[in-house]
């Protein structure tokens, strides 16, 4: 049995998608959807349940802006929104695609992955869930309007949308497959694939069927030892998160057992690949240059292979933070120039500043128990001189360093 997604029946989002209350909601598009008056005078006149759903997707249009940019034309819910793969992220692994051979999207939910494969090529989309197919449904016209209308114009490929189990899904002309399966067990989420409603075994089931996959994993997932050596894994960041792991088969993976960090910037994605190699030697210390690894790299465990690739050493044996007297310059890292290091004391750090007329405009940490925020908030607030204050655990020490941010 599927799990509830969503706290209004179907019948209430088949009334949402079609013509009344479409132009409801073009016609609410700037309200706050938070001013009691609009509530209440749509529970009146729609009654409880079209209210909830025209109000929550008021709601979940602007919080959608991040992840899609004709977010203001598609259609939510909550759960779905959040478990959706942002376009930036959709389009950029649907490039691992054959260009122009069919596909299938197994799990689409509402179509985030959907709207960028069918930028590449024709496919099916699948759902167990009425109302996800309804909404992949209404998202891929969005999309192909959206697209429509940029210079040039571009087009979507044809998708049918199925309301299906995944195994009842006719892969027989599919080139390829993506599928992420729910991390959600009713009210908990689960990371691991293994936990999910469809595990590695239906991986493998669908496999057999079709060689050429992409599994969508949680960031904190890790490749199962019996699976690493079949796969690419790529961890995949964007705005400062890490958003997601794809186990790419068959012919979507480059090399199996790779791993690979990839940031994605507006100039385009920028990535590291290698093994997970422990810490070499550590630096007991911080040195002219400190750097903080994408979050991408630390999911994959490639901060020490970056590391060794430029010449940086970890701070301490374990340490995230990597440390050098050259400065270097690479996308995958947050680079800092250390203008001063002290031992970790609040009251010698404040004195510090004062005499250094430092401001601090950012705390950052790691492997140190102090909230980054609350500490700011205590700091010395004046100063000509703007510094981030990283704090970092040297093996039994915590040491303070005043660094002035290298540009990324
Ligand atoms: C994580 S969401 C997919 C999100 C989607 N990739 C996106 O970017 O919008 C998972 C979806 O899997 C569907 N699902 C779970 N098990 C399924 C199954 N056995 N067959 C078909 N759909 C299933 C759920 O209904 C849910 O919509």
């Amino acid at each position: 049995m599927a799990p509830p997604a969503h706290d209004a029946p179907l019948a209430a989002y088949q009334w949402l998608l079609g013509p009344e209350g479409r132009q409801l909601l073009d016609h609410l598009a700037d309200a706050d959807p938070l001013a009691t008056g609009l509530v209440a005078r749509l529970h009146r006149e729609l009654g409880a349940e079209r209210a909830v759903v025209v109000i929550e997707q008021l709601r979940l249009r602007r919080r959608a802006k991040e992840k899609f940019p004709m977010a203001q034309a598609m259609f939510f819910t909550r759960q779905r929104l959040e478990q959706a793969t942002d376009w930036a992220v959709a389009c950029y692994k649907a490039g691992r695609f054959p260009l122009g051979e069919p596909w299938a999207d197994l799990c689409c939910g509402l179509g985030g992955d959907t709207l960028g494969l069918a930028t590449r090529g024709p496919g099916l989309a699948v759902d167990r869930d009425p109302v996800a197919c309804l909404l992949a449904e209404a998202n891929l016209a969005a999309a192909a309007e959206f697209l429509q209308r940029q210079t040039p114009p571009q087009k979507l490929h044809p998708v049918q949308v199925r309301c299906q189990d995944v195994f009842e899904a006719d892969l027989a002309h599919a080139a390829a497959w993506h599928l992420d399966a729910d991390r959600r067990q009713g009210a908990r989420r689960v990371y691991r694939q293994s936990e999910t409603s469809l595990g590695w075994q239906a991986v493998e089931r669908l496999l057999q069927r079709v060689p050429h996959g992409a599994v969508k994993l949680s960031p904190m997932d890790e490749p199962p030892p019996e699976w690493e050596a079949r796969a690419t894994w790529e961890w995949i960041s964007r705005g400062g998160h890490c958003r997601q792991l794809v186990a790419w088969f068959g012919s979507l993976a480059e090399e199996p057992g790779l791993r690979k960090a990839t940031r994605l910037m507006p100039t385009g994605p920028v990535s590291f690949q290698g093994s997970a190699v422990p810490a070499g030697e550590a630096a007991l210390g911080i040195e002219r240059f400190l750097y903080e690894p994408d979050p991408a790299v630390l999911a994959a465990g490639l901060e020490y292979a970056l590391g060794d690739r430029l010449n940086l050493r970890p701070v301490a044996p374990g340490a995230v933070y990597l440390t050098g007297q050259e400065a270097v310059e690479h996308p995958l890292l947050a680079g800092f120039e250390v203008l001063q290091v002290l031992p970790f004391d609040r009251r010698r750090l404040q004195r510090t500043l004062s005499r250094g007329d430092y401001r601090v405009t950012e705390v950052k940490k790691r492997g140190v128990d102090v909230s980054p925020e609350a500490l700011l908030r205590k700091l010395r607030k004046r100063g000509s001189q703007p510094v981030v204050l990283v704090l970092a655990r040297v093996v039994d020490r915590v040491l303070a360093a005043l660094c002035r941010r290298l540009d990324r």
